[in-house]
């Protein structure tokens, strides 16, 4: 724990001596924040849970910046996966490979794979390559809640509770890594993410999804994930956006295609984007989740589903767990 302020600074040789001594930084990549401890030690590994508040049985990512470096520590990219690795590495793409004894079971949750990632940022790829040891990295937001796309989210959650944000301004993709693995011939997709599942099966064909919360293999895709504080209510079409809109007319609206009911005030209106581009809407998705979050005059949380291709189908698979408590009521 750090005994004073949290530092936000774009100093890379600070977060990697901070993180040799074991101590926790939050590290900006494409697709959101992660909260960073070294991967090796068994203590930063427990302290990233505890910070989090995150269940031990949900698993962490590992992140490095060359697949060399994968290879030196022992563990090798299933063949099939990497034409995978090769294209779309650095990237807002996760793998699970066959694990070494060098990762520990606080890393996998027990499981037999690790999940790997290279990230696409400057800065956190200047940071690996100065460490010898991988970064374990879940998003950098308490359990539970709305992933952060800039340091400012991640402030609002540690600040005083890690050593340092290094600040490498908005998160570009916006929305969490695809996570992919292997099972016999089978390529299968555990979470949607930042990369679209049309791009996968342009390099590797037909993949399977398995993105349910019921399977024990994908631990950490609960249903009750990403939700903000307040009610979430998913509309399709004009006609259930208005019905919503009148049950809940304190709503505020996050649209896509949809006009804005005219009844709702122009200041509760939130376009992910105009020309209807699902990459821009991944951007802005969280922060507009969470400007709506926080701001007292809106009470519910009206969001257009998007069409379910390309990043749209992430989008609502996140839109899917946030809402699954008013669907439940
Ligand atoms: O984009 C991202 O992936 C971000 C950035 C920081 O890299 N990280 C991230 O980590 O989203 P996190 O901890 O929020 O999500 C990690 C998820 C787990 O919840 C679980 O679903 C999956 O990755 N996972 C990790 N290891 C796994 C394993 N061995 N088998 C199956 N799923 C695994
Ligand atoms: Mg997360």
């Amino acid at each position: 724990m750090p005994s004073n302020m949290t530092q936000r600074s774009t100093s890379v040789k600070h977060a990697a001596q901070l993180l040799r001594e074991g101590k926790l930084v939050a590290i900006p990549t494409e697709t959101v924040y992660g909260l960073a401890g070294n991967g090796f030690n068994e203590a930063a590994i427990k302290a990233i849970f505890t910070t989090k508040e995150r269940p031990f049985y949900d698993p962490l990512i590992l992140h490095t910046h060359a697949v060399e470096k994968i290879t030196a520590w022992g563990m090798h990219i299933p063949e099939s996966l990497m034409p995978l690795a090769e294209k779309f590495w650095p990237g807002p793409l996760t793998l699970l490979i066959e694990r070494s004894s060098q990762v520990s079971d606080f890393v996998t949750s027990g499981l037999p794979r690790v999940a790997f990632r290279i990230p696409q940022h400057p800065l956190t790829l200047q940071l690996l390559a100065e460490l010898d040891f991988p970064l374990a990295a879940p998003s950098a937001n308490p359990f539970g809640f709305v992933s952060p796309t800039a340091p400012e989210h991640v402030l609002q959650h540690f600040e005083g509770k890690i050593d340092m944000v290094l600040d490498g301004g908005s998160c570009t993709v916006g929305i969490e890594s695809t996570i992919v693995g292997v099972e016999g011939d089978e390529v299968i997709i555990y979470r949607l993410g930042g990369l679209a599942v049309e791009e996968i099966e342009a390099v590797v064909g037909k993949v399977s999804l398995r993105t349910s919360s019921s399977k024990p293999d994908a631990p950490g895709m609960l249903q009750r994930h990403y939700a903000p504080n307040k009610p979430v209510v998913t509309v399709t079409d004009q006609k259930s956006l208005s019905d919503a809109f009148s049950t809940h007319p304190n709503a505020g609206c996050m649209l896509y295609n949809l006009s804005a009911p005219s009844a709702c005030p122009a200041e509760r209106v939130f376009r992910l984007s105009d020309k209807q581009d699902s990459k821009e809407a991944a951007a802005k998705f969280y922060n507009a989740l969470r400007m709506m979050s926080d701001d007292r005059s809106i009470e519910t949380i009206l969001v257009e589903r998007l069409p379910d291709f390309a990043l749209g189908r992430a989008i609502n698979d996140r839109l899917r767990r946030a809402a699954v408590e008013e669907d439940q009521k």
